[in-house]
């Protein structure tokens, strides 16, 4: 009996370093991404001024090399940003209000206002349930799946994509998002959930391979599961499954 006991504080022990470590790393990535963030927005402010000055005189040899400083200075803002939404994803605290996944569907929408209207994508949102859980965290979620059925599409083809309400176990919720893009090979299926994962060249579809990684990690902080199944060339379906009330 003693041992158990021993063990068991062993085993508590370990999980509480675990936890704390976890916890470092996350502060040490928030931290770099945050102190990242404004001298990378000097540097483009001053090229975008560069660019401004050369824009007077046509004849530099400059020019081309400005709009490539300025592309690769755009690239890591944006990657900076994932990065944080990643840190703020795997936070250890976690809101536990009552989210109508519906509503943020709709709402993740019309944020996206711009995005979808230049890609002409035909979105419906069905039905979908209630959840207890970080509003923030959720909107993240419906927010990177929407932004992917968008992206990965043909090109030229015209984005069909919708939200549904699927069967879950008894105290888990379940929705889908539903695109008839480009497709996932079976071989890479899991390995997109991963930090920094990417199946197409950035030349074809900008991103930097965080979106998933951020959905995995707020479906695991709602107690919950992500998953994917695709036909290449024909679409995808991204299931989330999430614990009603996470504990
Ligand atoms: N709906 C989809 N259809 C086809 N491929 C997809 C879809 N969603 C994701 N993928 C594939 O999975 C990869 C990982 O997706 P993820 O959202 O993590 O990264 P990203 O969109 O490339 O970049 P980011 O989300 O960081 O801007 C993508 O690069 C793409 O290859
Ligand atoms: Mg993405």
């Amino acid at each position: 009996m003693r041992q158990i006991q021993m063990l068991n504080e062993d085993l508590q022990e370990q999980i509480r370093l675990a936890e704390a470590s976890t916890e470092d790393l996350r502060a040490f990535a928030y931290a770099t991404s945050h102190d990242l963030k404004s001298p990378t927005n000097t540097a483009l402010m001053i090229a975008a001024a560069l660019s401004e000055e050369i824009g007077e005189h046509p004849e530099t040899a400059c020019k081309g090399l400005l709009n490539d400083l300025r592309e690769t200075l755009g690239g890591m803002s944006s990657l900076i940003d994932s990065v944080q939404s990643y840190t703020n994803a795997i936070a250890p605290t976690l809101a536990r209000d009552d989210v109508d996944l519906d509503e943020v569907a709709r709402e993740v929408v019309a944020d996206l206002s711009d995005m979808v209207l230049r890609s002409g994508a035909l979105i419906t949102v069905n039905a979908l349930d209630h959840v207890t859980g970080s509003p923030g965290q959720l909107r993240i979620l419906l927010a990177n799946l929407i932004e992917n059925a968008v992206k990965f599409q043909l090109p030229g083809a015209v984005p069909v994509i919708s939200f549904d309400r699927v069967s879950a176990p008894e105290g888990f919720v379940g929705l889908s998002v539903t695109d008839n893009g480009i497709g996932i090979e079976a071989a890479h299926l899991d390995r997109i959930f991963q930090l920094f994962q990417r199946l197409n060249s950035t030349l074809d579809y900008s991103g930097h391979g965080l979106g998933l990684a951020v959905c995995h990690r707020i479906a695991l902080n709602h107690r919950g599961r992500i998953g994917v199944a695709s036909t290449p060339g024909v679409g995808s379906t991204f299931t989330v499954i999430l614990r009603k009330e996470t504990p």
